[in-house]
């Protein structure tokens, strides 16, 4: 296992390039299934979480090329297995996503349940709900082992109980060969489901209104190929922007797309800093005093839950009392009792609220990542700490941030990877 040793309180300055989103990557990756024709990628980022889906694409007989950095060519059309391997599926949350193409393709699909992890349970309830009401016949082979079944998908109206991105994202994969059209509504609208859609269009597709709570689908007979550009990742861009501000250095961050992450900046205005917005970079200047603010996540275009722990280290730092409501998640919140072992001053009134009192001075501490979004905040809570942090269980930062000691140290920060002792 490999861990960072990171020295606290160094100044942070320059420029910082945002990657390809892991969010989109992942979907367009598992929806060349659904073409036999030849797909090219570009600007996939090179982390973890690609590599464990390109492994199971490679499984599936997908022939999966990388052409270049972040370049890959992908040609579905002799992948015949349709059984989802589940020592390979385990690893990767997102594999889900390969479910509905397979079955779109082959008529039949066997995984298993695809796992939860520390942030929750993550049910499939929904997934299993829109493949039946497309005309699929569900097997449950006990101990979470699906068989799929399908002689024709047909378009259906199907309303969402609750919004869920990769569910939608399933759902527009399971029904774009579907015979008739497919209205999903209660649809999640972030940006990945566009550029989704976007590129499915491109590829022949009939699919209206991704963005909206409402898309609908025409089935088509089949897809082209295609090439495509992953947009910025507004998750990794949103990350760089609240950690510069958290500490208060002046830092830039280019190659995103801020138009991605309007309810972030207003929060960060809130707190009082200062933000030179442009069309695809933001520049994030020192402000001073922190001023305490309540966070409430929320589906897209709300604050993404997936900001909210480093947002939450940039409170410790702010002046007053900060609540922090995390309503996707109910296993989101846990990290903080790290925090408070750094020092922060943390109370957890239950599995969805915080409050956070600031600030707080924050000192390092020998800690462990428990997930990819908490791993990246404590990264940032060991670059405000006095003294040194060891930071264990790195893979799960490596899952969603490409070489990411590497861009820190160009800002001028002290961070090692080494192999544990
Ligand atoms: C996507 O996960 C993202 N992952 C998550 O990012 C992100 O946090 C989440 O959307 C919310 O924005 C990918 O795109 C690969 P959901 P997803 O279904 O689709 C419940 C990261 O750090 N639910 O929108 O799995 C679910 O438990 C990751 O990059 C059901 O109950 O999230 C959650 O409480 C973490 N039944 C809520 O819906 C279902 O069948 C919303 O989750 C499906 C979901």
């Amino acid at each position: 296992m490999e861990q960072f040793i990171i020295k606290g309180q160094r100044p942070l300055s320059g420029e910082i390039k945002v990657g390809g989103a892991k969010n989109s990557a992942l979907k367009i990756l598992a929806a060349s299934l659904l073409s036999d024709k030849k797909w090219r990628v570009k600007n996939v980022p090179q982390i973890e979480d690609i590599e464990r889906m390109t492994d199971v694409l490679k499984d599936l007989g997908v022939e999966v090329l990388s052409i270049g950095s972040g370049y890959y060519s992908l040609d579905a059309s002799r992948a015949a297995k349709t059984d989802l391997d589940p020592k390979l599926t385990r690893r990767l949350r997102a594999s889900i996503m390969l479910v509905g193409p397979l079955l779109a393709r082959h008529g039949r699909v066997r995984f298993s349940h695809p796992g939860g992890c520390v942030i929750g349970k993550r049910p499939i309830d929904i997934f299993l709900a829109g493949y039946k009401a497309l005309g699929a016949e569900i097997k449950e082979r006990g101990g979470g082992n699906y068989e799929i079944f399908a002689r024709k998908l047909k378009g259906t109206t199907f309303v969402f109980r609750i919004v869920s991105v990769t569910a939608t994202e399933s759902l527009i994969l399971t029904s774009i060969l579907a015979k008739g059209k497919t209205i999903l509504k209660n649809a999640a609208c972030e940006p990945e489901v566009v550029s989704l859609a976007d590129f499915l269009n491109s590829c022949g597709a009939k699919i209206k209104g991704a963005g909206t709570s409402t898309i609908e689908i025409e089935g088509v007979n089949s897809l082209s190929g295609g090439e495509h550009t992953i947009i910025p990742d507004r998750i990794e861009t949103g990350t760089f922007a609240i950690m510069a501000a958290a500490l208060n250095s002046h830092i830039k961050i280019t190659n995103c797309n801020p138009s991605h992450l309007d309810a972030l900046w207003v929060m960060l205005n809130n707190v009082g800093m200062k933000l030179d917005i442009g069309k695809n970079y933001v520049i994030v200047e020192p402000s001073g005093r922190l001023r305490a603010v309540n966070l409430k996540t929320h589906e897209y275009p709300g604050f993404p839950t997936d900001l909210q722990a480093p947002f939450t280290v940039l409170l410790t730092q702010a002046h007053g009392s900060s609540l922090v409501h995390e309503t996707v998640y109910e296993g989101r919140l846990f990290y903080t009792d790290i925090l408070n072992q750094m020092g922060a001053n943390i109370i957890m009134c239950d599995p969805h609220r915080i409050i956070v009192n600031g600030p707080a001075k924050l000192y390092g501490q020998k800690v462990t990542s428990p997930d990819l979004r908490a791993g990246i905040a404590l990264v940032i809570a060991a670059l405000l700490a006095k003294g040194e942090t060891t930071l264990g269980n790195i893979y799960q930062i490596d899952r969603g941030y490409e070489k990411i000691e590497e861009r820190l140290q160009a800002l001028g920060a002290s961070i090692q990877r080494i192999r544990e002792k």
